[in-house]
């Protein structure tokens, strides 16, 4: 199907039969493009082909920064083709549900606007906009998306992304999630291992739990027991062929007793934690609204390498937030090396519509922000190295996740989330393999399958 630019074109009233999914931002965008992909497929649709026009484009987008959204405009400006013709165009995500209407405002080209709770309706916008009819709907509407998308279906990978929570009450003073996704909801216990069971019959080895403050799930098992996401943990385990679990991103006030204890107890469980702290800096923590200080951070950090004293740990930062001196900046290259951390995401600050620190007096000059990024990532990535070579030498298993570039070549993770690549002709992907590690470099390992039992 294709329609035109044309002012006033008349509407196409075919529906499309082939659909491209294009997620940005955080992994919960990346398991929502999944979900919608399943679903759309469910009712009938196909996934274009690789390199093949789609009658329908999805842009799952992520309202985080505001390149990320300058991203999302010139990504529908270049969907035009040649001959004037164009696929349906859908915005999903974080930006549909920040800048609703104001979207076919700025893209005269966009058909249809859905935001994060309600992807479930998108039959429903793609009959609508085909129609001609105006497709927008950022409700968040009590009818959870999840009751009614369809279960699960068989896995390409080996590994799997499981929301298991949503949005966010913590409102740190530069962040849009709250305002994009809206107050945390915990999905229901039996949901959960539900969709992790036909997750793990559908050839899943890995489980990677999500949320934008996943830790503060809570919920009751089916004996009416309260649970944190500690004991779910632990009822996952449970299922035999599930290997590995991870979740990602956990906020320091919501690091429980449970949850450390269960890094030292579940062997499942890997030994990684994603714990950003976003700054160095009390004061900076403080008009960030973060609600925890420097040291309250670095005390969960001891208390967890004290029950799993092998965990890595990562965190993102952000530079140059309103006020930043140089002084408080140094702070924060000051803790990366205190912590030796495994990885970083690192970020300048970037205002955001709506949100109190975009309003802050004293914002910063983009090239000091350039200049504190480069500084930072360079002590990062010194960090990385390290931790990289340290695990030279040593024997670990790896998860085989995916094909390398060369041939032959494949790509598996450790437990710390180091890609080791490796040629292991008698393995396949989806095999868990022990593998000696040869060498390291910033971003990941050399190995060979181990040929002698581990002493
Ligand atoms: N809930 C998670 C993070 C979600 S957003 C947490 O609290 O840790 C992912 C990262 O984007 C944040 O950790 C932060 O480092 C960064 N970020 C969020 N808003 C930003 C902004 N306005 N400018 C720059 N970076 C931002
Ligand atoms: Fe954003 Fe803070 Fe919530 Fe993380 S905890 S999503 S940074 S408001
Ligand atoms: Fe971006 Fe929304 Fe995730 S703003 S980081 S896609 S929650």
């Amino acid at each position: 199907m294709n329609r035109t630019n044309a002012p006033g074109s008349p509407a196409v009233t075919n529906a499309p039969a082939t659909f491209q999914v294009k997620s940005f931002g955080c992994q919960m965008n990346v398991y929502d493009g999944e979900r919608m992909a399943e679903m759309l497929g469910e009712r009938g649709m196909t996934a274009a082909a690789e390199g093949t026009d789609a009658d329908l484009v999805i842009l799952n987008t992520c309202h985080i920064r505001e390149k990320a959204v300058d991203r999302v405009y010139s990504d529908i400006g270049r969907m035009t083709r040649e001959d004037g013709s164009r696929p349906m165009i859908a915005v999903a995500g974080c930006v549909a549900q920040a800048e609703g209407s104001e979207i076919s405002r700025r893209a005269k080209t966009v058909d249809i606007v859905v935001g994060p709770q309600a992807y479930h309706r998108l039959p429903d916008l793609i009959a609508k906009a085909g129609r001609g009819e105006e497709a927008i709907d950022t409700d968040m509407p009590a009818d959870s998306k999840f009751d009614t998308l369809p279960a699960r279906t068989r896995q390409t990978r080996p590994t799997a992304f499981l929301t298991i929570m949503e949005g966010c009450d913590k409102f740190c003073t530069y962040c849009v999630v709250p305002y994009t996704r809206g107050a945390e909801i915990s999905r229901s216990w039996s949901a959960i291992l539900d969709e992790a069971k036909a997750l793990v019959d559908g050839g899943v080895k890995e489980i990677t739990l999500l949320g934008q403050n996943v830790n503060a799930w809570t919920g009751q098992d089916d004996r009416g027991q309260m649970q944190g996401m500690d004991g779910l943990v632990r009822e996952l385990a449970k299922i035999d062929a599930l290997k590995r679990i991870r979740y990602t991103t956990s906020h320091p006030n919501d690091m429980s007793d449970g949850l450390i204890a269960a890094h030292g107890e579940v062997a499942k469980l890997m030994p990684f934690l994603h714990l950003p702290v976003q700054s160095g800096n009390d004061r900076i923590l403080k008009a960030m609204n973060r609600s925890h200080s420097v040291e309250s951070y670095l005390r969960i950090i001891d208390r967890v390498r004290t029950a799993r004293p092998d965990i890595a740990i990562s965190s993102d930062f952000i530079v140059g937030f309103p006020g930043e001196s140089d002084a408080e900046f140094e702070d924060t290259l000051r803790i990366v090396e205190q912590v030796r951390y495994a990885q970083c995401y690192s970020f300048k600050y970037s205002p955001r519509p709506g949100t109190p620190a975009a309003g802050m007096d004293g914002q910063i000059a983009p090239e000091l922000m350039d200049e504190r990024l480069a500084r930072l990532q360079a002590v990062i990535n010194r960090e990385q190295v390290a931790f990289n070579n340290t695990t030279v030498g040593s024997r670990t298993d790896i998860l085989l996740e995916r094909k390398g570039r060369y041939p032959g070549q494949l790509i598996g993770k450790t437990p710390w989330l180091q890609s080791v690549h490796l040629t292991a002709p008698d393995h396949a992907i989806g095999d868990m393999i022990e593998v000696d590690i040869l060498s390291a470099g910033p971003n990941s390992l050399a190995g060979e399958p181990s040929r002698r039992k581990a002493a």
